[in-house]
């Protein structure tokens, strides 16, 4: 029996949704480690869907405890609307199944408007770069986290200290907003804000780290749920288009407080082919009516914001990447069936960058918005692949399709997923069992 880290292993929206919550019913407790609201999810259990973006999966669960690490950034009145909106559906959120790391940061009002601000100058004030964030105020918090001027959810406690944290705070804001060209925030609005919900957040605050080391000491399973994708992390990602965070597995230790030797199986979702939301770059991006079936057939519409999904054949190259820099055990397949009735199926083996052949996707900006994708081509498959529950329900092309995955990014496949339905996956290894 082992924990299990679960991340994704291109640019977000790999389909964590339904494994997680396979995974959610397995494990006592399911910790969050980084990312705030940006990210965004349906469960659907018994019937019902459940749309969560900060809390994590297992709050749906009874018997299960929920954890914010200290990795993710708290915006306390959205938390505050999701709580709300579970209880609309019968499920009772309290400090019983839910616990926030008493030193995660806060995402406060002043950071959701200086990201719109960013992105609504198409770049002009972000130095010629426009992003395309979720709006939510994500990078900005982290930025204050980093800075050292962050609020933090045990400051609420403390009214005293507070209010010279918000001065601290107002001190740099004010000086950017008044560079911006916008009106100053008072004192007085931010103190409200934070007021206004520190009753509601304070029941929830613990030493996540303490709590987690008794818990694993006692045998309690773990379950650790990423965000977003390892292609949007900070440092690993196609930066400067990447969210605020490491979303790469080995933040799971840092996010929550836990040594490495607790993470034990990574599992990387894995999408059959590619998708991005937001600007960057993306070699296998299709434009052509490819790029628009897959659109259609994947229902890529991003659950948070409702944008449009670009689409692209996979990137083994890309995942290969990804499975080196998250430590991937094994990957969970997911969306195969969007690619039922494709006469041919490419997939990215490497790039050539200004005539050279590369293996990996380099790091400069400049150059990974000139690669150019090498392909190989397979042949697609008639059949339906929808709700195929064995391999022997797969066609013979499709299960060659997955052979090839497995062997350019150098993992194997341990779930592969044939529908949005819960039963409708092959299990090749258990991640909590292995
Ligand atoms: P931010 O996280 O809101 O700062 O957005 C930064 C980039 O990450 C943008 O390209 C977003 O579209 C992308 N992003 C953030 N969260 C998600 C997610 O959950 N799925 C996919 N893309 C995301």
């Amino acid at each position: 029996m082992t924990n299990v880290v679960v991340i994704g292993s291109q640019w977000g929206d790999e389909g964590k949704g339904k494994i997680v919550d396979w995974l959610s019913e397995r494990a006592d407790i399911v910790v969050r480690f980084q990312g705030g609201h940006n990210a965004g999810h349906t469960l659907v259990i018994d019937g019902t869907s459940y749309k969560l973006s900060l809390l994590p999966s297992g709050v749906v669960r009874p018997g299960k405890m929920a954890v914010i690490g200290n990795g993710v950034v708290v915006d306390p009145h959205a938390l505050c609307a999701e709580i709300d909106r579970l209880a609309a559906q019968g499920v009772t959120v309290t400090p019983e199944n839910l616990r926030i790391a008493d030193n995660a940061t806060l995402i406060l009002s002043l950071h959701r408007e200086l990201d719109g601000i960013r992105e609504d100058a198409a770049g002009k004030s972000n130095g010629g770069v426009k992003i395309g964030t979720t709006r939510r105020g994500i990078g900005p918090a982290y930025e204050d986290k980093v800075g050292r001027r962050a609020i933090r959810v045990m400051d609420l406690a403390d009214l005293e200290t507070l209010s010279a944290k918000v001065d601290r705070l107002l001190t740099h804001h004010n000086a950017l907003r008044r560079g911006l060209g916008e009106a100053e925030v008072s004192h007085e609005t931010i103190m409200q804000e934070l007021t206004s919900v520190s009753d509601r957040v304070l029941p929830f605050r613990d030493t996540v780290w303490l709590m987690l080391d008794k818990e694993r000491r006692r045998g309690a399973r773990i379950l650790f749920e990423g965000a977003q994708g390892s292609l949007l992390d900070i440092d690993h990602g196609t930066y400067p288009f990447v969210t605020s965070s490491n979303t790469v597995a080995g933040q799971a230790a840092a996010g929550s407080g836990m040594g490495p030797g607790a993470l034990g199986y990574v599992l990387g979702i894995t999408k059959a082919y590619t998708t991005r939301v937001g600007e960057g770059p993306f070699p296998t991006e299709l434009t052509d009516e490819i790029g628009q079936f897959l659109g259609e057939r994947g229902r890529e519409f991003g659950t948070v914001t409702g944008r449009k999904r670009r689409c692209g054949w996979f990137d083994a190259a890309l995942v290969r990447q990804s499975v080196a820099t998250n430590g991937i055990t094994g990957i969970a397949l997911t969306k195969l069936d969007v690619l039922d009735g494709l006469d041919e199926l490419k997939i990215c083996v490497g790039y050539t960058l200004d005539g050279e052949e590369i293996d990996h996707l380099p790091a400069s900006q400049g150059q990974q918005a000139r690669v150019v994708a090498k392909y190989i081509t397979l042949e697609g498959w008639k059949e339906s692949t929808v709700g195929a529950r064995k391999w022997a329900d797969l066609p013979a092309q499709a299960i060659k399709y997955v052979r090839q995955v497995e062997e350019l990014i150098g993992a194997p496949v341990a779930l592969l997923s044939t529908s949005p339905e819960r039963d409708d996956t092959i299990l090749v290894t258990d991640p909590f069992e292995d």
